[in-house]
């Protein structure tokens, strides 16, 4: 226990009381204090109320004008001294810096006048030197009863306001000249030997924050992520398998009607495994040979592409480029035994692209399809809007789009209420008859399906900016520590 805790008691045993701790120790700075009177209210040896209050502290310029005279006076005492009238061109050389402020002071109030090139007295007696007063006031008073006065010195930079905090104590129920020393603890000595009966204990104290426990923490993405996937669960989805970042172009790409020669085949926007370079075949034949026939001379009342199609580029192994690779491949096994079915997944997916503040070369998206008998346009909107509700998105707009997969296919607007404008929320659309057909699903099962990123509604829910931030080398621990749980539905803050 400090020293200071000792005379602080020592001090209460002379007065009963201190009623300001900063006029009873003026030297000690008031943590010091507040330290010594909290550990001692803890052992309720004190009670203690705080007081704070502005402190108006004159500046060096204040300090140097209660010495000697304000701006103002130096002039005017310049200008009585020299009989014949102060040169306004000697002004600086006469009184320095100080001059010109004087002189604008002095000749506001009145104090001094023009003639010609030269200042001479505007009043007969010696006024009175008010701003020197009210700095001398402030100095021993630390303030100044009038308030536009004040402002007005603070304005001209001659006082600046700190806070003064004291404290009024007194006699606690505890109170003693010394202080023991309260056990913390319950020793196995203190049992053996008795001592436990005598002993004094600390309080507890609940108002103390514990540490936070070191222990591992979900990733923003990952705690979004299971938001989406209790709102699908609820909604009647399974999970797809998605435990595989690496497709064939068949399942990435021909399976959904995306033509070889499209451009998102291209080397600059998807990455090729160099080692595997290609795959085996699928095990399906029939439905190989229908997609062929898809793409090549038309099939299912489609015209098709009509281009030679390559059995060897459907075989090249790529990074999947989207998790509607798996939907497909869910969707062939769904029509061995046709029926309605909901399926989702969450996972990671890769595209050649140029990084920046919004986008990296792999980033999650979060895929929902719905199987059933004649949906329609209709129904995909109307879906949407009960998925996206449960996100706390309540106003969509949609913009017809184009997917080789889907027709018809719409970019999905969403109102958001957080940031009080449209944002871009995803993409969707009804599986084309050449890629459900091909695969053998009977013709009035529709199929549509959806897609957004994760990283999109994660970035605007935790509020950040750079995508860096989020993902990768540069992301700080303690951000992902320490950030909470959050509700799609509700805004964080
Ligand atoms: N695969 C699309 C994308 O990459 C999303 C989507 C999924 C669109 C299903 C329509 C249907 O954005």
């Amino acid at each position: 226990m400090s020293d200071l805790a000792l005379t602080i008691l020592s001090a209460l045993d002379k007065t009963g009381q201190i009623v300001d701790s900063r006029k009873a120790f003026p030297d000690v700075p008031s943590e010091q204090i507040q330290a010594a009177v909290t550990s001692l209210a803890a052992k309720s040896m004190v009670t203690y109320k705080t007081e704070e209050k502005d402190l108006w502290v004159l500046t060096a310029e204040a300090e140097d004008i209660v010495a000697n005279g304000s701006h103002e006076m130096r002039l005017f005492e310049e200008v009585v001294k020299s009989l014949e009238g102060l040169k306004i061109a000697d002004v600086g050389k006469v009184l320095g810096a100080s001059g010109k402020l004087g002189q604008q002071r002095a000749f506001k109030n009145g104090w001094v006048k023009k003639d010609g090139d030269k200042l001479v007295k505007g009043v007969e007696a010696k006024p009175e030197d008010t701003t020197a007063e009210e700095l001398k006031t402030i100095k021993e008073t630390g303030t100044l009863a009038d308030a536009k006065e004040l402002a007005d010195l603070k304005k001209r930079k001659l006082v600046t306001k700190t806070k003064l905090i004291s404290f009024e104590i007194a006699k606690g129920p505890e109170f003693a000249l010394t202080i023991k020393k309260l056990e913390t603890d319950l020793t196995i000595d203190m049992v053996q030997s008795g001592a436990w009966k005598t002993a004094e204990f600390k309080p507890y104290n609940f108002a103390a924050e514990g540490t936070n426990p070191l222990a591992g923490a979900l990733h923003p993405l990952n705690k979004v992520r299971e938001e989406f996937r209790q709102i699908f669960f609820s909604m009647g989805f399974t999970e797809m398998p998605t435990a595989q970042y690496v497709d064939s172009g068949f399942w990435n790409f021909d399976a959904l009607f995306v033509p070889q020669q499209h451009p998102a085949r291209d080397l600059q926007d998807t990455f090729y495994l160099k080692d595997p370079v290609v795959a085996d075949e699928p095990e399906d034949k029939t439905y190989w040979k229908n997609v062929r026939a898809a793409h090549e001379g038309g099939a299912y009342d489609s015209l098709g592409y009509r281009y030679p199609w390559k059995a060897e580029e459907s075989k090249r192994l790529v990074l999947r480029t989207h998790t509607t690779a798996i939907s497909g491949a869910m969707l062939h096994k769904l029509a061995q035994d046709p029926k309605p079915a909901r399926y989702f997944s969450i996972d990671r997916v890769f595209r050649n692209e140029a990084v920046d503040a919004t986008h990296l070369a792999e980033f999650h998206q979060v895929e929902g399809v719905v199987a059933d008998y004649n949906l329609t346009l209709g129904d995909l909107i109307g879906f949407m809007e009960r998925f996206f509700a449960k996100m706390g998105v309540h106003e969509l707009r949609f913009k017809a789009a184009y997917n080789p997969y889907t027709e018809p296919s719409m970019e999905i607007f969403g109102w958001h209420q957080g940031l009080g404008k449209w944002v871009e929320i995803g993409n969707s659309g009804m599986f084309r008859p050449e890629m459900l057909e091909a695969m053998g699903l009977p013709k009035d099962m529709r199929v549509h399906g959806w897609g957004l990123s994760l990283e999109r509604p994660t970035m605007i829910k935790y509020g950040v900016s750079n995508i860096r931030e989020l993902l990768g080398h540069k992301v700080s621990l303690d951000f992902i520590e320490s950030n909470p749980a959050v509700r799609l539905d509700e805004d964080l803050v």
